[in-house]
Parts: structure tokens; sequence; C-alpha cells
């Protein structure tokens, strides 16, 4: 007997009746936008193709460590745009707490830094911050911790953070810069995707490792659904691998168990939990 292979539907229909019990979500900056903070690589909104006013000599050096180093201005001016705070988390946030109050919530892996998803209510222990977050933050120079609120009035007021206690080095936000380590709890990824039985990718691009390579890592009878407004591939700069050995599989013979849905996340994830029969829960949790 062949399986079928799931859509949208089939598998709104399979979290009605329970069949997933660990859903794990990877998520990235395409589930914030709603909220008004940019993405990324969007083509025109992205982020990537609006920071002429930082003189940067390429996008990503904004969030290079080296960089930094030598000129920490342009990622602190970012920062005040960005500072968590000011934003509210979109019913795609609200829809990871239902998963976690129906107790089929394995983890969230997210790329993003926004902490929208503890602002929805998420716990603590059910995300990793893939690339660490504005939560946190540590002198570049002594290691010396602080929180989000310590530096807060300084970064908003256009200056930059210095440590208070050996007021040598930049205090910086947490956030994984390109050429540092992921944050510790990424690793959690090795007991945890073994174990999945659904995984859902939403509003990331897939082109940034190690991340992107994780969507391999679930049990082969794992079923995958894509939730974004473009179709994405990992692309993987290294080449070791066949592209086709990772990414997912729509439009193959092969495809047993990917599923997307094109669109915009938000209006998605409404569908979603429509079909599922979960509005009302929805709601009250949208309106808390
Ligand atoms: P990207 O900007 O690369 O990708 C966002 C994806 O979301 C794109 O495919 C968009 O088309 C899609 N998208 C945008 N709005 C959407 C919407 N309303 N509904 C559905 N899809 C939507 O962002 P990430 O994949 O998160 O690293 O980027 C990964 C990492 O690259 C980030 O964590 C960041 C960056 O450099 C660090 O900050 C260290």
């Amino acid at each position: 007997i062949k399986a079928q292979v799931p859509t949208f539907e089939s598998i709104a229909r399979g979290i009605s009746k329970g069949e997933y019990k660990k859903i794990i979500i990877m998520c990235g900056a395409g589930i914030s936008v709603a909220s008004g903070i940019p993405d990324f690589r969007s083509p025109k909104t992205g982020l990537y193709a609006n920071l002429e006013k930082y003189n940067l000599p390429y996008p990503e050096a904004i969030f290079d460590i080296s960089y930094f180093a030598e000129k920490p201005e342009p990622f602190f001016t970012l920062a005040r745009e960005l500072y968590p705070g000011n934003f509210e988390p979109t019913p795609v946030h609200h829809f990871f707490k239902l998963l976690e109050k129906k107790n089929v919530l394995k983890r969230v892996y997210t790329q993003n830094i926004d902490t929208l998803e503890r602002c929805a209510g998420v716990s603590e222990n059910k995300i990793v911050e893939a690339h660490g977050s504005f939560a946190t933050a540590s002198c570049q120079n002594c290691g010396e911790e602080y929180k989000a609120i310590d530096i807060k009035s300084t970064i908003m007021s256009g200056k930059i953070p210095y440590c208070k206690y050996c007021e040598k080095g930049i205090v910086k936000p947490d956030i994984t810069f390109f050429g540092e380590q992921l944050a510790q709890k990424f690793w959690w990824h090795e007991s945890d995707f073994p174990k999945a039985d659904l995984l859902i990718v939403m509003g990331t691009s897939l082109q940034v490792e190690p991340f992107c390579d994780l969507i391999k890592n679930v049990p082969q009878n794992c079923h995958r659904l894509l939730i974004n407004n473009v179709e994405v591939a990992v692309n993987r700069s290294s080449g070791y691998r066949k592209k086709t050995d990772m990414g997912f599989k729509f439009n193959e013979k092969s495809n047993y168990r990917d599923a997307k849905k094109i669109g915009d996340c938000q209006k998605s994830i409404k569908e979603l939990v429509e079909l599922i029969g979960w509005n009302k829960e929805f709601k009250k949790l949208m309106k808390k």
C-alpha cells in the first residue's frame, strides 16, 4: 500500500485527530513581518535591500563579528529600530502557544531574535532561539552578562553601551553573528529532531547554515509542511551534498511526505486553525 502524500488539509485533520504529538516548528523572519519587523532577504522590503544608509561593504556585514569589532555603529542603529518591546506577537506566534497548550509542541526552533515567541507566552524550554536574541547581552571584553533592560536606554539614546565593570568592552546583545558559535541550545536538535512526527517550516528562506540543514534530521516517516509565501530550497554553499538530499520534494515522484502552503503565513495559520477546529480557543488566546 502506498502511503498518501500529505496535504495542508490532511495535516490539519491529523492534528485535529491527535495523530501528531511531537510537532517541531522551524521558523524565520517571515513570521514576524506582520508585526512590523522586516525580514532579511525579501527583494525591496527585506532588511538587506535597505541598508544603504549604513554604508556597509556587503549587507551581512551588519551581523558580522569582525566587522562589528571595527564598526559597531551600524548594528546599534539597527538594534534601536528592532529592539524588543516595540512589537506584538502575530497569530503565528499565538499558534505556537496553542500547540503547547494542546501538548503537541515538541519545540520551536526560531532564527528570529525578536523574542516574539516568548511574548506570545511560549515557555522558555519550548523555544530554541538558534541565533540568540536581544533578551540578554554580554561584554565583548570581560564576558559580564547583562539583561536587555540594562542596555536598552543607552541603545535607544543612540549611544553604544560599554561595560560598567571593565569599562572597556562593548556590551553586545547575545545575537549570533556570522563568525560566532550558535547558541548552546541549538544542539537540542540532536535529540529533538529524531523524535518529531511533524515538522512545520515557516517564514524562512532556508539560506543560513547550519539551521537550514535541520530539515533533513527528522525521521523518514515524519511529514514536513512548508508554509511560506514563496517556495524555498536549501542551497548549500559547500555543495558536498546534492541539493535534492536536502530540500522539500514537492514536485518529485519520490515525494511521499512533503506538503506546502504557499501564501501569507498569517492567513495560512488562520486557515489551519479553522480546519483543525481550534478557532474559539485561538481567538481567546489572541485576545489575552
Ligand atoms: P529571510 O528574510 O531570509 O527569509 C524570510 C522568508 O519568509 C522569505 O522566503 C520570504 O519570502 C518569507 N516571507 C516573508 N513574509 C512572509 C509572509 N507574510 N508570509 C509567508 N512568508 C513570508 O529570513 P530568515 O530565513 O529568517 O541571521 O533568515 C535567516 C537568518 O539570516 C536570520 O536569522 C539572520 C539572517 O542573516 C542572523 O541574524 C544571525
